[in-house]
């Protein structure tokens, strides 16, 4: 049976039984990290990218993690048993804890932290398949000298109100631009574009998570011989695609149809389907054998 479930002070409880603090600061103040991690047949994917990418966001904002990595490896597997579906997503969160008001992190206790698994049904049958559309956000993404957004913080307000333009406007999501008007990403997603049969996506560095999902579609790209680079890129670029796709652990990869209006050429496109089948692949191969005893 399926059952959410939540660690939260050393045990799984119900998720809805899971309880924190209100004195948390990171309800007071966002000041934590988390990272979202989808399992496929009872195992979670790319684990140990994750968890790295934990380790840095939380290095960045000087928060020590309360667990060494091999124990969060091991918390997760148990969240994903106690959970009891083969497919779901992982929620794990580090928060600063339990503090006085006052935004000084000193005084707070022990870092808290909490894993959850649940299902995600963010994303619709028809968006995945019929793709979906996008708006160019007039919302504007955090520059890193302000908030670097290569960190994954518990503070996505910078999303959420670009998310709100977005569905004002009757769009399914949109992208933000850098300081400069060049594309970063999604609100919860990286962009993927094709032009002249090479797929491009902005370089992290332009105002983009670094995302593992990513990461992944450029080296599958690559084994495809589908040339692939990461390239700044502007608005033009995107309006005149040949196709695009975003990418992310809940998105997994789901195609563009439309973006501020214009319509692309493919939707879904070609590279889009070879690079799905092969992410499907990966998926198949790391998670779909039996988990050690
Ligand atoms: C802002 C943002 N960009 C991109 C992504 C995609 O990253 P990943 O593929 O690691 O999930 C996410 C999701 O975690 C995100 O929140």
């Amino acid at each position: 049976m399926v059952q959410p479930v939540c660690w939260i002070d050393d045990e799984i409880r119900p998720l809805d039984a899971a309880r924190i603090p209100v004195r948390d600061h990171g309800l007071l103040y966002g000041d934590g990290v988390f990272e979202g991690i989808r399992f496929y047949h009872g195992r979670p994917f790319r684990l140990a990218a994750h968890l790295q990418r934990l380790q840095d966001s939380a290095r960045a904002i000087a928060l020590p993690l309360p667990r060494a990595p091999d124990e969060l490896a091991g918390i997760v597997l148990r969240v994903v048993t106690a959970f009891g579906a083969p497919d779901g997503y992982l929620r794990l969160i580090v928060t600063r804890g339990d503090g006085p008001l006052g935004i000084d992190p000193g005084p707070c206790g022990t870092p808290r932290l909490l894993v959850m698994a649940d299902e995600l049904n963010m994303v619709t049958a028809q968006q995945r398949s019929r793709g979906v559309s996008l708006i160019i956000a007039a919302t504007r993404r955090l520059s890193a000298d302000g908030l670097d957004p290569r960190i994954k913080s518990l503070n996505y307000l910078n999303s959420i109100l670009a998310r709100l333009e977005a569905s004002r406007a009757g769009a399914d999501e949109a992208i933000l631009l850098n300081r400069e008007g060049r594309l970063t990403e999604g609100t919860a997603d990286n962009l993927f574009l094709v032009r002249n049969d090479v797929l491009l996506t902005p370089p992290a560095t332009e105002g983009a998570l670094a995302g593992i999902t990513r990461e992944l579609i450029l080296s599958l790209a690559a084994e495809q011989g589908i040339p692939a680079r990461e390239q700044p890129l502007g608005p033009y670029d995107l309006h005149t695609a040949e196709e695009a796709f975003l990418t992310g652990t809940g998105a997994e990869l789901i195609p563009v149809r439309e973006v501020d209006g214009r319509r692309l050429p493919a939707c879904p496109g070609p590279v889009h389907a070879a690079c799905e089948a092969a992410f499907r692949e990966v998926i198949q191969r790391e998670c779909a054998v039996p988990r050690p005893a």
